[in-house]
Formats: C-alpha cells, sequence, structure tokens
C-alpha cells in the first residue's frame, strides 16, 4: 500500500492546533464541518445536469432582489445543515437569509459565528463556468454562547473584518480547492475525489507585488468614479502609455474564481463603488464576501482597500452591506489608492476618455 504522501485538512488543523495548547478543538471541528459542506455542493455541482439538482434558476429572487439559483438555495440549506448541529456555533448569517439564522434549541451554542455566501458567480452555473463558497467565521458575543437566554442578532455580526478569526473558500474548478486563513498565512488544500479529502497543495501562498493583470466589468465603465477611469486607461494604453507596459484582462463574474487566479499568480480585482445606483455603495457584499477575501489576500501580502480605506477597517452598518472592492497584487491597490486621493481633476490620458475613445462619458 502507498503511504499518502501529503497532509490532509484535519492533518493541517491538529498540527496547527498543537501551537495553542489551551484550544479545546472546537475550532478545528468547525472548520471541518464548513469543509465537509463544501465538499456535498462540489459533489452536487460536479454531476451538473446529471444530478437531481437542476442548475436552472429557481425562479425566484433572493433577500437582494437578484435571482436565486436552485444551487443557491440548495447550498444554502447544506451549510446551514451542516454547521447548525456541532455546538461550534451561536449564529449563522447567510446572503440568502434577510435575518441571521440561531442555533436551533435542541443543539448547543458555541463561541463563534459563522457568515457565508453559499454560492458565488452563480449566473456562471448553467454555463459550467467555475463557481465558490465563501464563509467568515467571528467570536460571538459572550451572551449567545450556550447556556444563556440571548440569540444572535444582526449586531453581533457588525465587526470590522480584521476581527475575523479565519476566512476561506472553496472553489468549485476543474478541481475542487478550500482555501483558509487562520490569520497565520494562506494554505490551499485541493480534493481528492476518490478519498473525499482535502490535501494541503498549497502552502504560504503569497500574491506577487506586481502584476500586469487587472479584472473588472468593463461593462459599468460609464459608471466609474475619475480614479478607477484613470487606472483602467492607463492599464489600456500599454506600453505606450504612462505605465510603459502591455495589461492583459480577465473576468470571470465569480469573485471566488478571480481571487483564486490572483493568489496563484498576481493581479488587480476590482468591482468598484461607481455612480450607477448611489443608494449601494459597490456590487459586493462586505460581510461574506468581501471581509473574508480580504483578509485571505492581505494574510498572503496582498491589499484590499475601497480605494478610500482597507476594506478589513471599515465598520459594518449593516448584514447584507455592499461595499467597492480593490484586491490583490499590493502595489497596484495602492496605486489605485493614491489615485483616490489625489487632488480631483486630474487629466485623463487620451485617447481612451475623449470623445471616440473606449471609456467615453456620455454627456
Ligand atoms: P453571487 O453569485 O453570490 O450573487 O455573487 C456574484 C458576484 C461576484 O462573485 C462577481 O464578481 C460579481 O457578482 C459579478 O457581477 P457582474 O454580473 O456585474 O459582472
Ligand atoms: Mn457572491
Ligand atoms: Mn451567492
Amino acid at each position: 500500500m502507498q503511504i499518502l504522501p501529503r497532509k490532509t485538512l484535519t492533518q493541517f488543523l491538529i498540527e496547527e492546533r498543537r501551537r495553542y495548547p489551551d484550544a479545546t478543538g472546537d475550532f478545528n471541528a468547525l472548520i471541518l464541518d464548513v469543509a465537509m459542506a463544501c465538499k456535498q455542493i462540489a459533489r452536487t455541482i460536479a454531476v451538473g445536469a446529471l444530478g437531481e439538482v437542476q442548475v436552472a434558476d429557481a425562479g425566484a429572487i433572493n433577500v437582494q432582489g437578484e435571482v436565486q439559483q436552485r444551487l443557491d438555495v440548495l447550498s444554502n440549506e447544506v451549510f446551514l445543515r451542516v454547521n447548525e448541529w456541532g455546538g461550534h456555533l451561536a449564529g449563522m448569517a447567510s446572503e440568502e437569509l434577510e435575518f441571521p439564522y440561531p442555533i436551533p434549541p435542541h443543539y448547543p451554542r458555541g463561541k463563534y459565528l459563522l457568515a457565508f455566501d453559499p454560492l458565488d458567480g452563480s449566473s456562471n452555473l448553467d454555463v459550467n463556468v467555475s463557481v465558490g463558497s465563501i464563509f467568515s467565521v467571528l467570536r460571538a458575543p459572550e451572551r449567545c454562547i450556550d447556556g444563556k437566554e440571548s440569540e444572535v442578532i444582526e449586531q453581533d455580526f457588525l465587526q470590522q473584518g480584521y476581527q475575523q478569526v479565519a476566512a476561506g473558500y472553496a472553489l468549485y474548478g476543474p478541481s475542487t480547492m478550500f482555501v483558509l486563513t487562520v490569520g497565520n498565512g494562506v494554505s490551499a488544500f485541493t480534493l481528492d475525489p476518490n478519498l473525499c479529502e482535502f490535501f494541503l497543495t498549497h502552502a504560504n501562498l503569497t500574491v506577487p507585488e506586481e502584476t500586469h493583470e487587472f479584472a473588472i466589468n468593463a461593462s459599468n465603465s460609464r459608471f466609474w468614479e475619475a480614479p478607477v477611469k484613470r487606472y483602467i486607461s492607463e492599464c489600456l494604453a500599454g506600453k505606450t502609455g504612462p505605465r510603459g507596459k502591455d495589461f492583459n484582462m480577465r473576468w470571470i463574474a465569480s469573485m471566488v474564481a478571480e481571487a483564486h487566479r490572483i493568489l496563484m499568480r498576481g493581479g488587480v480585482f476590482m468591482y468598484p463603488r461607481d455612480n450607477r445606483n448611489l443608494d449601494k455603495a459597490g456590487r459586493l457584499r462586505l460581510l461574506y464576501e468581501a471581509n473574508p477575501i480580504a483578509f485571505i489576500m492581505e494574510q498572503a501580502g496582498g491589499r484590499a482597500s475601497t480605494g478610500r480605506q482597507s476594506i478589513l477597517s471599515v465598520q459594518p452598518s449593516s448584514l447584507h452591506q455592499r461595499i467597492g472592492v480593490i484586491l490583490g497584487s499590493k502595489n497596484e491597490v495602492e496605486r489605485i489608492e493614491r489615485y483616490y486621493t489625489d487632488p480631483p481633476g486630474i487629466e485623463l490620458p487620451d485617447p481612451l476618455f475623449n470623445e471616440r475613445g473606449l471609456f467615453r462619458t456620455p454627456a
């Protein structure tokens, strides 16, 4: 028999825990439950239209006013069922639920909170393009843990991103991966579908500081703020422009997949605040999309910003709050932040924003 050459996620967590002799094991058990939820979702996605769950949309609209796919609903159920029983959580919050989910009274309550996007990029499902799940672990307030009366409320989740205990995502791509930070670097695990185990394949991931690749939905360009227009126009100007080098562009429409590419080879991802709908401060949600991915990026030496401040320093004001997101290779994100702080009235380089330019603003 061949001995397995790699560490499993379980072994990795046990070895990490040895560094904290007082740890109870609750945290490890929670992460393994989250990983189990991801494995179940991965299995359902992997069989596509052959499975019992059709990938076509459920014809429903979620609390965010967005089209809900059947797999959004199913993945949410999987996350709730697999994580509610273990006694590690005081409550959960999901993109698909308007209010926080309290742990049912017949289960013990634990000291952590879990916020998640059960399926990210779900508009990619019917075209068989990568999707993922994103999660964030926070500490629960004392009053919610076992034996105490009080249930979790929205306020309990409104913690700044730097207070996260752990964050991660699963990527359901050509292979399924589980990427985790516990505030001590970033590790990535690949699912062996035969053993149904995650194995450590990428230790201490680091995001290259320099890049020549950016990701943005350019169909929103007419709504972009001036610093974003300036940055993108400079990238597009290539070798002969102010940056003096050519850039490449990608857009998958699944932040998990974009974040993963950036972790692997660098780049910058932007879903910035824009002027399309001034009531919404961006497209992505702070608590279960932006914060966990920002934590991972910063733990890998990258940077995550709204353009105006570090994402991890934003004080959340509501459970489903949206936020502008600019993340990835540090030098690029810092450059964009400088464009935000530069005085207004910056000269935009021709010809991209002039009358006939690619990204001109209509009168
Ligand atoms: P979700 O599927 O959870 O609603 O999230 C999709 C998000 C994000 O992953 C992606 O970057 C963005 O929406 C894509 O938006 P556009 O369709 O505007 O490109
Ligand atoms: Mn999402
Ligand atoms: Mn989602």
